[in-house]
Formats: C-alpha cells, sequence, structure tokens
C-alpha cells in the first residue's frame, strides 16, 4: 500500500532526510545584566552600542537599569535608549532618581565617599536579588565606562563554566579590571602575576582573589547563594568598597574567581589623577576610542541615543596633513576617524608610492643619493620607500611656500595619539605663542636617538631643544622652517628624511653628510613628554614599513628588508614597569 505524501515526508524526517532534523537547541542561559549608571553620558553611547551589538538573543536577557545623582544627561541617554531597545529585552527594570544631584559631603561629581561605596553596595545587591527572585541563570555586572568591543564576550564567559568570571579589560593605563593579590588588611596588591597577565604574556582563564568593573556570576552552583554586596559578611573588618567586600563574600563562601585574557574583550576608562572635571572624563575617553580603533575591536556608539554634533576644525593650524597610501586604505581610514573622534580637521595627502616608482622615474624626479649615504644599522643604501617618504613630505613644504601657509601639522598614516593630544597641542602652541618663541619645527613624535638630557624651553612647558632624533612620524612645522627645508635643495642629495632633519637643526652626528648642506639654521624642538607614537614597532605582529620594506632606490630587483635597521624599535626608556605594551607611554596620564 503505497504511504500518503504527508507519512512519506515525517519518514524520511526520521530517518534524517531533512536537515531540520534532530532536538532543538536547548535555549541559551538567561541572563541579567546590571547598568548602574552615574554621569556616564561620554560613555553611555558607546556603552550602548557594545550592549545592543552582543551576540546574544535579546529575549535571553533582562536589564536592570539604575541612575541616580548626576549632573548630566546620564538619564536621559538611557531613557532615549530604553525607549528605542527597551521592548526587545524580556524585561526590563528602570530606576531612575532624579534628585540629589550630589551626596551630601561630595565636592565633584566623580569623588568617592562612603555614602557612594554603601549606596552602590546596595545597589548591586538589589540588582543581584532580582536576578535570583527573576530566576536568572546569570547576572553580568559591566561598568557604564567599561565597552565590551567583543560581541562574543557573554557567550565566551558562559561557555567557561565558572562561578565568577570576569574578561579582562584592556585601558589606557596598566590598570585592568582585576587583582592579584590581597593584603592582610584587604587592599589590592599587584604581584609578579599582575603584568604577565595584563600583557597577555601568559593567556587563560586564571584564578584571581578580586575582579570588579565587569563580571559574570553564576546565580546556580554551590556556594553562589551565599555571595552579597550588602550588608557585608558579620566578620567583613576590611575597607568599606564594593570590590573587596565582594571579593571577601566570594572567599568566604569558598567561591573560585577567575580572570580571562585569551581575547581582547573590551576596554575599561581609567579616570584622570588630577579630575577637573566631566569635560575631562571625556577627552579621556576619546583616548580610549582611539585606542580601540589601533587595537581593536573598534567602539561604536549605538543610533538609539543622540549624539553631539562634531564640529572639527584646523586647531589654530592652517592645515592637518595626513600623508596616507592610497593602498593603504584602512589606515589612512583610521587616521581619519582617529582625527574626527578629536575634532579635528585632517587632509590627506597621497602619499608618493615609492613602490610604484622604478630607478628611471626616481632619477627624472631630480633625485640623487647623497654621497656615500648608507642606513647606519643596516648597512644598505636608500630604498624606494624612502625615496616615495621624503618626496611626499618634500610636496608638504612646497605647497605651504606655494600657499603662505604659516604653520601646518603633519601626520604620517601610523600615529598613535596619546590621552589630550589635541588639549596639550593647543596648549604648547598658546605657550609658544605668549613667549614669542621662534621656531621651525616641532616634533609631536619621535625616537630620541641620544641620551643626553635636552634643555628645556623656559617659559613653555613641556618643550624641548631637539637633539639627534628619529622619525617623521607627527610634526608642526612653520613657513619660515619649510623655507629653509626647501632653501637646502635636498632632491639631489637625498637621505631618509628623519635624517635630513636633524643635519638642517645641525645635531646630525655625521659630519659628512652635515658637509652638504647649509645653513644649517633649523630652530627644532620636541614636546616632552611626546604627544604621539607609532601604532606598532619593527618586530611586532602587526608591524609593516612602507619605508624600510621596499627595494634599493636604484636598483629594481633587490629587496630590503627591516630586519637589521633598528630605527623603528621600541626605545626600551618608553616602557614602564615591565611593560611590553604601548600603554606605558603615558607617563603624562595623570595630567590632560
Ligand atoms: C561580531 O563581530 C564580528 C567582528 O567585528 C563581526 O564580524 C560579526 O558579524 C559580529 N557578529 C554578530 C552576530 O554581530
Ligand atoms: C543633553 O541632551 C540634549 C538632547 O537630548 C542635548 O541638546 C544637550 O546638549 C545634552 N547636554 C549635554 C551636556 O550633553
Ligand atoms: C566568622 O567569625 C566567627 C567567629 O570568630 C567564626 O567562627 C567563623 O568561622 C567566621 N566565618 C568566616 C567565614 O570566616
Ligand atoms: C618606469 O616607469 C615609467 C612610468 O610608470 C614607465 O614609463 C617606464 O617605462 C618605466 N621604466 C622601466 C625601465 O621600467
Ligand atoms: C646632543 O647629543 C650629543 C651626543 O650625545 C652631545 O654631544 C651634544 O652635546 C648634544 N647637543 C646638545 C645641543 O645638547
Amino acid at each position: 500500500m503505497p504511504l500518503p505524501p504527508s507519512s512519506l515526508l515525517l519518514l524520511l524526517l526520521l530517518l534524517g532526510g531533512s536537515p531540520a532534523r534532530g532536538t532543538p537547541e536547548p535555549p541559551l542561559p538567561t541572563v541579567v545584566i546590571a547598568v548602574l549608571a552615574r554621569n556616564a553620558g561620554y560613555s553611555l553611547p558607546h556603552y550602548l552600542g557594545a550592549l545592543e551589538r552582543l551576540d546574544y538573543p535579546r529575549a535571553r536577557l533582562a536589564l536592570w537599569c539604575a541612575t541616580d545623582h548626576n549632573v548630566d544627561n546620564t538619564t536621559e541617554i538611557l531613557q532615549e535608549w530604553l525607549a528605542a531597545m527597551g521592548k526587545e529585552y524580556a524585561e526590563v527594570v528602570w530606576r531612575p532618581e532624579g534628585e540629589p544631584r550630589l551626596y551630601p559631603d561630595e565636592e565633584s561629581p566623580k569623588q568617592w565617599t562612603k555614602e557612594r561605596h554603601q549606596f552602590l553596595m546596595e545597589l548591586k545587591q538589589e540588582a543581584l536579588d532580582f536576578a535570583r527572585a527573576w530566576g536568572a541563570d546569570y547576572i553580568l555586572f559591566a561598568d557604564t565606562d567599561n565597552i565590551l568591543t567583543n560581541n562574543q564576550t557573554l557567550k565566551f564567559l558562559i561557555g567557561e563554566g565558572l562561578p565568577v568570571v570576569a574578561p579582562m579589560l584592556d585601558s589606557q593605563t596598566y590598570y585592568s579590571n582585576f587583582w592579584c593579590g590581597i593584603t592582610p588588611q584587604g587592599y589590592y596588591r599587584r604581584t609578579s602575576d599582575y603584568f604577565p597577565t595584563k600583557n597577555r604574556q601568559r593567556q587563560g582563564c586564571f584564578r584571581v582573589p578580586m575582579v570588579h568593573s565587569t563580571f559574570l556570576l553564576a546565580l546556580q552552583g554551590e556556594g553562589v547563594d551565599q555571595l552579597a554586596f550588602y550588608p557585608p559578611h558579620p566578620n567583613y573588618t576590611w575597607p568599606f568598597d564594593d570590590i573587596i567586600v565582594f571579593a571577601y563574600s566570594c572567599q568566604a563562601a569558598g567561591v573560585s574567581v577567575h580572570i580571562c585574557n585569551q581575547h581582547r574583550f573590551g576596554y575599561m576608562n581609567v579616570p584622570v589623577k588630577s579630575y577637573q572635571g566631566l569635560e575631562d572624563e571625556k577627552i579621556n575617553f576619546i583616548h580610549l576610542i582611539l585606542e580601540a580603533l589601533v587595537d581593536g575591536p573598534p567602539m561604536q556608539p549605538s543610533a538609539h541615543v543622540f549624539l553631539p554634533p562634531k564640529r572639527p576644525n584646523k586647531m589654530g593650524f592652517d592645515e592637518v596633513f595626513v600623508i596616507s597610501l592610497a593602498r593603504r586604505p584602512e589606515r589612512r581610514q583610521r587616521m581619519l576617524s582617529s582625527l574626527w573622534e578629536m575634532e579635528v580637521a585632517g587632509r590627506v595627502l597621497e602619499a608618493v608610492d615609492g613602490g610604484a616608482l622604478n630607478s628611471s622615474t626616481i632619477k627624472s624626479l631630480g633625485v640623487d643619493l647623497l654621497p656615500g649615504y648608507y642606513d647606519p644599522y643596516s648597512g644598505r643604501t636608500l630604498t624606494k620607500g624612502e625615496v616615495g617618504c621624503f618626496l611626499s613630505h618634500y610636496s608638504i613644504w612646497e605647497e605651504m611656500v606655494t600657499r603662505g601657509l604659516e604653520r601646518v601639522v603633519v601626520f604620517e598614516d601610523d600615529v598613535r595619539f596619546e590621552a589630550g593630544f589635541r588639549k596639550r597641542l593647543e596648549r604648547l602652541m598658546e605657550e609658544v605663542a605668549q613667549e614669542q618663541l621662534p621656531w621651525d619645527l616641532i616634533y609631536l613624535g619621535r625616537k630620541q636617538v641620544t641620551w643626553d638630557e635636552e634643555p628645556a624651553v623656559e617659559g613653555v612647558r613641556h618643550l624641548v631643544v631637539a637633539n639627534y632624533s628619529y622619525w617623521t612620524l607627527a610634526y608642526a612645522l612653520s613657513l619660515s622652517g619649510a623655507g629653509k627645508l626647501l632653501a637646502a635643495q635636498p632632491l639631489g642629495k637625498m637621505l631618509p628624511v628623519d635624517e635630513f632633519l636633524p643635519i638642517m637643526y645641525d645635531q646630525h652626528p655625521n659630519e659628512d653628510y652635515k658637509g652638504h648642506f647649509s645653513p644649517r639654521d633649523l630652530r627644532a624642538f620636541a614636546v616632552r613628554p611626546l604627544l604621539a607614537f607609532p601604532t606598532h614597532y619593527a618586530g611586532d605582529a602587526q608591524w609593516l614599513s612602507d619605508t624600510e620594506t621596499s627595494t634599493i632606490w636604484d636598483d629594481d630587483t633587490q629587496a630590503t628588508g627591516w630586519s637589521g635597521s633598528r630605527k623603528t624599535l621600541r626605545d626600551p626608556r618608553l616602557d614602564r614597569v615591565g611593560s611590553s605594551g604601548h600603554s606605558f607611554h603615558s607617563t603624562s596620564h595623570d595630567e590632560l
């Protein structure tokens, strides 16, 4: 007897004939996300953008949002966002408190008083109580200036199957959201495990006594029902601080705490010490956005909240140039995005692509090698990339003179900006103008070659007279400076542009090279501490140099590599406290 068509289908299904067959995936665990926001207007758009992009079904997430004591738009931003996105979540608890704006004994909106700590512990406890009552599997605490740029973070943390686990967050400084030790008095202690973990020299999930800011807490499992933020454990005698209280609670309940650093999960904003107001916090946060543009994944604001419009300008300069190769569009885009974030109006200068020049074109441009020039480290002569680089800078100097531009900033396309770059540069230029300092060139980023202490410039904080330096990564140039550089007619006696500049201010150690140029009266200075660094160094995983890795200028067959050239190696003086990371440049992180 022939089977009816529907039975046939059923049979096929039972036999595995359909790809849809099989037991349905069990639903993902439910998670309450605790959002405790206060004066977070500068970071909330990016924070909420990251929440939206988490790769996790919103129907399995509940939001517990509280905000209080604000002097900024925090409440409005959260309201606006919840109105647009709230309905997609399984549940939303919204706990705004309009007044008061400050705690009784508080002087600034970011100060941490005892009342603030206590209130925060009570809020966290409320969020935890809600999550337990709602029957959630997990609760994720995530501070509103922690941006989880990695959309897999929540799935990853759940997948680890640990009771208390934090995704290690990167920051502008050596801070992160964990500590490897506690002192007998209950304070944070940095142990020898800290930097290898922070710098990802060891990778994995590691047991630590303390995590904070962003962490996932399992609500099922042994001991976790005893965890609490408030009131503190009866035996508690340590400082009254929500981080330490919770660490103690974990310890007392015998619940392990872990930090995981296998991936870049996101970023945490570390407040400046010399806090002057929320404006400083915003500048600091912009720096974090720039860091994420370099190291990735980048931050993106939510499309559902109001963003103050950006109004880029040239910071008082006549032009801000970005020398960029057309065949490196990611670098160009990153530089333009970075400048946009700082509200700097940059202009792309199409770099001369040395790699596309052959030796006959180079000669037809009137380029000839400085007699006897050899790279001091590799012993090789000029590369085509170095020729292209020189010609690119040269074309800016020409444009300055043609258009009569009084002062410009020149960036190459691989700049990592220091915190407060814009504000610090503007302040520097104000002081230079006030002192009526005659200047031709100011290095904003460079590699100092000599170890000598350079004389400070009187009346201008953070400026020194430049000795022999490498790199042309970022500098300010005046019209008189451009005139001097052109008058030296360097194309017919070319050497790398970062060797040419020190010759022109008479600090190059090679007397033979200097003999070809006269006068050497460029007035060159350098900011101290530096405001710009290269994004990557020779030997770094992502390192790529278009000047040092190309062919010899007059030989189209012989390739040159960077090995042997030490110019772009990291300067060990810049690496503090055992870091291998760039973030330690921030000698002046405390002062924007
Ligand atoms: C998660 O982020 C990655 C990298 O940014 C992206 O390619 C991917 O599409 C994102 N996944 C989801 C589900 O949004
Ligand atoms: C607060 O938001 C409103 C619009 O929602 C905006 O006009 C105003 O400039 C914002 N204020 C601040 C301090 O961001
Ligand atoms: C708290 O203190 C009491 C009395 O000293 C002690 O018996 C108890 O074991 C302590 N509990 C914890 C978790 O340390
Ligand atoms: C060099 O490049 C120019 C312009 O691209 C081209 O016209 C010329 O034929 C090239 N010469 C050699 C020797 O390849
Ligand atoms: C620059 O450094 C060199 C070499 O270390 C030193 O001899 C020279 O005096 C320095 N120049 C100035 C102007 O300080």
